[in-house]
């Protein structure tokens, strides 16, 4: 529908003028609040400040009805258009003491939270890093932009290569199954490891190289480490729109429909090749 083209396109402009200002706020709140989020994460001062700088952006379109982000408990109505629009506000976040990469997230659903990856209509990241990019995906392709300070971008379409050349994996070795732990020495020996411990910046590298990242099924945790509905199925959209797949270990990402807006899930990403062999491998 052409109004849900120009509302998409209002989401995307909206997301190119807040990563400045999210950027500009790294100084100074790189330090530990008092509180934690929905699942218990202690939260940064530059987490609940890129909350806030996304929830004017957003709450000023029109196309916008419901906001959720990973730092709040539920679902806000912002106003009365049809979109749900839901945040990852600062993705890795723990990286900023290092000074090393974060990303922001971001999810534009047709139908009320939680939503399935089915009722995705566009999905998009920002990745603070040296420069500042956002990758943005719609049914028609994927697109990354470089941003400049003023919010202006230009952009070019991508598509995830052929041949794979990077891999990054989350958690811990002794946290692993002995299944997943098999296919990784499987792809240690074909691919160059890659990992930041912000999955923006880690799925970035796997859509310019080729490859895989995920974020498996732990031994006391099989749910794994990362929320569905704000970090999974936005990732797996633009990553299957890149040309790659996705799955939970059985199925597309995008075919798990979240009960609860904070649940996680397990995370395979990245080429199909690769992606099959970690279903075959967890089967
Ligand atoms: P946080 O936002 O608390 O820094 O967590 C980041 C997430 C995700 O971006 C990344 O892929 C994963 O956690 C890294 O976790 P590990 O450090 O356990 O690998």
């Amino acid at each position: 529908m052409m109004s849900d083209v120009v509302q998409v396109a209002d989401v995307f402009d909206a997301l190119a003028a807040a990563a400045p200002e999210i950027r500009a706020g790294f100084a100074g709140r790189r330090g530990e609040t008092d509180d934690r989020n929905a699942t218990g994460d202690r939260q940064i001062h530059a987490d609940l400040h890129a909350d806030e700088v996304l929830r004017a952006h957003f709450g000023a379109l029109d196309g916008v009805g419901q906001y959720a982000s990973e730092e709040c408990e539920s679902v806000r109505d912002l106003g009365d258009g049809p979109l749900s629009v839901t945040v990852d506000p600062l993705d890795g976040s723990s990286n900023l003491g290092a000074n090393n990469p974060t990303g922001t997230i971001v999810g534009v659903y047709d139908a009320p939270l939680p939503a399935s990856g089915r009722d995705l209509i566009a999905a998009a990241y920002v990745l603070y890093g040296p420069l500042t990019t956002m990758v943005a995906a719609t049914d028609d392709g994927v697109t990354r932009y470089e941003i400049a300070p003023d919010g202006r971008r230009e952009g070019e379409s991508v598509s995830l290569p052929a041949d794979p050349t990077v891999y990054g994996f989350g958690g811990r070795l002794p946290d692993w199954t002995d299944d997943f732990t098999d296919y990784a020495r499987d792809v240690e020996d074909e691919l160059k490891l890659r990992y930041s411990g912000a999955m923006v910046a880690d799925v970035n590298q796997v859509l310019t190289y080729g490859g895989v990242f995920a974020y498996p099924g732990l031994r006391d945790r099989p749910e794994g480490k990362l929320r569905t509905q704000f970090e999974a199925v936005p990732m797996a959209y633009i990553v299957e729109t890149a040309g790659g797949a996705s799955t939970d270990g059985r199925r597309s990402l995008l075919d798990v429909r979240p009960s609860e807006l904070h649940e996680r899930t397990p995370v395979y990403l990245g080429n199909d090749g690769l992606v099959r062999r970690a279903e075959r491998a967890l089967a």
